[in-house]
């Protein structure tokens, strides 16, 4: 089976998060897990000028997404950073590239999932991955979050990212703050259940 990761990242803190899903999604034996970043829009100048072009370095190795792709998939979970409480224009334009496979139904049936980041606590967690869900039930997929079985959503000791919709982190208005062992925790979870129920429904259309 195929899990494969799509992300964007401006300054790298969806890129880490991205890491510990697939950590998690490589727990599930038979998994085939990859990372694709989308494809960058805003001008070389500009990413220059907002220091995201240093930033970026880290994960220029990750290939870019490509459509095509998608559905050799068995399951795909979205990383996004809110833009104004909602996914990047970066991640919309890859979205609006699969009119193809929507018209073809080739990824009905697959399994869905986001994990997103915001500068600031209520600056858009749940609402940039709720918004991202229109998209992707009118794709057929299959949604899954990140039920509280995992108890680490519950935590209240430390200001933290993690919902029942998927998991998030919190990167301060500057950027300073990187994801916290709670927030990885909680993506790692969401990989491996994304990849397990994935696995499952495998199964059962080949049973
Ligand atoms: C145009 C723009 C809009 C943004 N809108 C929001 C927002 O609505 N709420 C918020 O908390 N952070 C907002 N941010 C901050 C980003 O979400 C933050 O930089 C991002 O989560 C960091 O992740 P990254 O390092 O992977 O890019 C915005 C940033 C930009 C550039």
């Amino acid at each position: 089976m195929n899990t494969q990761i799509i992300f964007y990242s401006m300054y790298g803190h969806v890129y880490r998060m991205a890491e510990a899903v697939a950590a998690g999604a490589r727990e599930i034996s038979g998994n085939k897990v990859e990372l694709f970043q989308v494809a960058e829009l805003v001008p070389d100048a500009a990413l220059e000028k907002s220091g995201a072009k240093a930033a970026r370095k880290a994960f220029a190795h990750v290939p870019v997404a490509n459509v095509e792709t998608l559905a050799a998939a068995d399951a795909l979970i979205f990383g996004t950073p809110t833009r104004y409480g909602m996914m990047c224009a970066q991640m919309r334009n890859f979205l609006d590239q699969t009119g193809a496979l929507w018209m073809a139904g080739k990824l009905v049936g697959k399994v869905a999932s986001v994990f997103a980041s915001t500068a600031t606590q209520h600056g858009g967690q749940e609402t940039t991955i709720t918004s991202f869900y229109p998209t992707l039930l009118h794709l057929g997929m299959v949604i899954v979050g990140v039920p509280y079985s995992e108890a680490r959503l519950l935590e209240m000791k430390e200001i933290t990212g993690g919902t029942p919709y998927g998991a998030t982190t919190l990167a301060n208005l500057d950027g300073s703050r990187l994801p916290s062992e709670n927030e990885l925790a909680v993506a790692r979870f969401q990989g491996r259940h994304v990849a397990e129920i994935a696995k499952a429904l495998a199964a059962g259309r080949k049973g």
